[in-house]
Formats: C-alpha cells, sequence, structure tokens
C-alpha cells in the first residue's frame, strides 16, 4: 500500500517510499468479527482501507463491504488501495453517526459486522496541513471532514477562558487546563494563535517546567482534546453505538477499537447496556489489547483497546 504525501501545492502524489498506515490488532479484529463468504460488512472507518482489504478477502466475491469516512482525502486514497474489490464494496463519504441513513440509501436492513477503528490515521497525523500532530508545524485545523464548519483555530481564537478550560479538561483530562486556558487568551489578545506550533510553545509556557520529565509531550493533551470538540468525537461515539445495534442481524459482530480511555468508557458501559438488555453478548472480558510484538512493530498501536459483541436477537 502506499501513502499520499502533500506537495506545495497540495495535491495528492502518492509517495512510493512513505510507509503505509498500519492498520492495528489485524489478526484480532479477523478473528472476533469472523467475516464469512457472503456476508456483509460496514467498516465505518475506512482509512487507508486496510481492515477492509482484509475483510473483503473474507467475504469473497458474493460478499459486501460498505466503507464509510468522512474524510475525503483518506475516502479517496483508500478508493485506490481497494481498487480490486470495486464490485465487492461501496465507499461513501459519510459521517459514521449517519451510518442508517448510509445503508437505507442502499437498500441495506441489517449487516453482519460493523467495526470502527477510531480517531485519526497516520495519513491525516502526518499531514502537516491537516494541522492533527503538535510535532509539525501546519494551520491549527484538526477538522476530519474538510467541510466541517468549525476548524480547531475557531475554538481556540474564539471561545472564553471558561470554554477552553472545559475542553480541556473533559475531553483531555488536562490537569493544567486552567493556565493553559489563561495564557491562550492572553497570547491571543495580541495576535491571533494560528499555527499548531504557536499553539505548542503557549502550552510549554503555561505548564510549570519543574520536576521529573513528564512521559508525554506536555501538549498532548490539549491537542486531544481540541481534535475531540472540533469533530464531536465522543457525542458521535455514542450516537454510532446506538444505532449499530439495531442494524446488527442475529449473530452479527460489532467491533469498537478505541485510543484513549475517554471512547474505551462509552463503548465499555454501552455495550454492558446491551448484554444487560439481553440484546447482545460481550466476547472479551477485558479489551484486547496489541501484543509486545505489534507495539514494537508500530507505536501507535499501543494505546489500542478493541472491544467486541455479538447480536444475539
Ligand atoms: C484509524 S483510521 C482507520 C484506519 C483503517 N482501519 C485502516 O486499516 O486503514 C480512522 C479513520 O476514521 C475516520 N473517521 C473518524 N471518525 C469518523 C466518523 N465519525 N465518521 C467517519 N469516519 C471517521 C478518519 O477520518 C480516519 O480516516
Amino acid at each position: 500500500m502506499i501513502k499520499p504525501v502533500m506537495t506545495s501545492d497540495n495535491t495528492d502524489i502518492p509517495d512510493p517510499d512513505a510507509p503505509a498506515h498500519q492498520s492495528v490488532l489485524m489478526n484480532e479484529v479477523l478473528q472476533y468479527m469472523d467475516p464469512q463468504p457472503e456476508e456483509v460488512f460496514v467498516d465505518g472507518t475506512l482509512g487507508m482501507g486496510g481492515h477492509a482489504q482484509a475483510i473483503l478477502h473474507r467475504l469473497g466475491p458474493k460478499g459486501l463491504l460498505i466503507g464509510l469516512d468522512r474524510d475525503l482525502h483518506s475516502l479517496e486514497q483508500a478508493q485506490k488501495n481497494l481498487e480490486e474489490f470495486t464490485h465487492q464494496c461501496r465507499l461513501i463519504h459519510q459521517d459514521f453517526r449517519d451510518i442508517d441513513q448510509a445503508l437505507a440509501d442502499l437498500n441495506i436492513d441489517a449487516v453482519d459486522g460493523i467495526l470502527l477503528d477510531l480517531g485519526i490515521s497516520s495519513y491525516q497525523l502526518d499531514n502537516p496541513e491537516r494541522g492533527f500532530s503538535l510535532r509539525n508545524s501546519g494551520p491549527l485545523d484538526m477538522r476530519m471532514d474538510q467541510n466541517g464548519a468549525i476548524s480547531a483555530y475557531d475554538l481556540v481564537n474564539s471561545l472564553t477562558e471558561r470554554e477552553i478550560a472545559a475542553i480541556l479538561k473533559d475531553f483531555g483530562e488536562e490537569r493544567w487546563a486552567g493556565r493553559i486556558a489563561r495564557q491562550i487568551v492572553s497570547e491571543r489578545s495580541k495576535q491571533p494563535i494560528e499555527y499548531t506550533d504557536d499553539l505548542t510553545r503557549i502550552i510549554l509556557k503555561a505548564v510549570p517546567g519543574k520536576g521529573k520529565p513528564p512521559r508525554i509531550h506536555p501538549a498532548t493533551r490539549t491537542f486531544q482534546a481540541l481534535r475531540i470538540a472540533v469533530n464531536r468525537e465522543l457525542e458521535t461515539l455514542e450516537t454510532v453505538i446506538d444505532k449499530s445495534i439495531t442494524l446488527l442481524k442475529p449473530g452479527g459482530r460489532m467491533g469498537i477499537i478505541s485510543f484513549h480511555s475517554l471512547e474505551d468508557r462509552i463503548v465499555k458501559n454501552k455495550f454492558k447496556l446491551f448484554e444487560k438488555a439481553n440484546l447482545a453478548r460481550c466476547l472479551v472480558k477485558k479489551p484486547v489489547r496489541p501484543s509486545e510484538a505489534e507495539t514494537e512493530d508500530n507505536p501507535r498501536a499501543r494505546s489500542a483497546r478493541f472491544r467486541i459483541i455479538k447480536r444475539v436477537i
């Protein structure tokens, strides 16, 4: 698989030497989602199409995969990567919270599997133009869907100090939320905060620097919080889980890979409720985690947690 790079004129040019997005927990996804010939699956977070490709192989020529992504660039890349399966998949630019609409448009009432691999891909993270990374400077954007109305720039430059602090606390569990919010508001009164490295510098100024070196970069939680707020990730996740359980056939599987405790808590609690209501059975007691070998090979897999349920009625 090849990974596109952004050139200065913003055209996507595949770079054959660039590493591809490495799909996490691939074997575990196949083991628990257990795609069978002729089944119908939804990959709600298509990304580069890595999981989708492996699932399509299992579904065979009479199976169908519906792939959704709200990032048009990722969708176009997945389209190229899945070229050999054109007749077995429908790839749609859509937010997974509208999964019911996507299936209704295709006249499909129920499916055998729904997979979500949350967050962003390496393709998005490593592209400075998208503003997701605190390591490469770029505009403060962070929208997964580039047609989205609100960017990180809008939040950072127009919310009140209190509102910014609440976002950092609620979505980043940031200990220094108040200090960072105060520093942001003070700096933006001089000039708007436009770039990711400006924001990083402001955060480093706000966070006390003494003591043990931090385990993660001091700006990590703020970036996570802003991304969650810009893309309304947690409410979208709650919506898609509630809709998905009604779209699974009896025996259908729903698997969700999350990357931080806020997401995992939502998945865990929703799945427990379905189990209590005798709608579904959790296939694992604890979330499946990547092996040491996988995290060594792909450090971004480190925080992945995979939970799966099977619809019973
Ligand atoms: C971690 S990547 C998925 C990688 C993919 N599983 C693979 O193997 O290549 C997550 C993808 O989900 C997309 N995404 C995140 N939230 C979404 C949402 N609410 N609706 C649709 N796509 C979403 C992102 O744009 C990104 O492309």
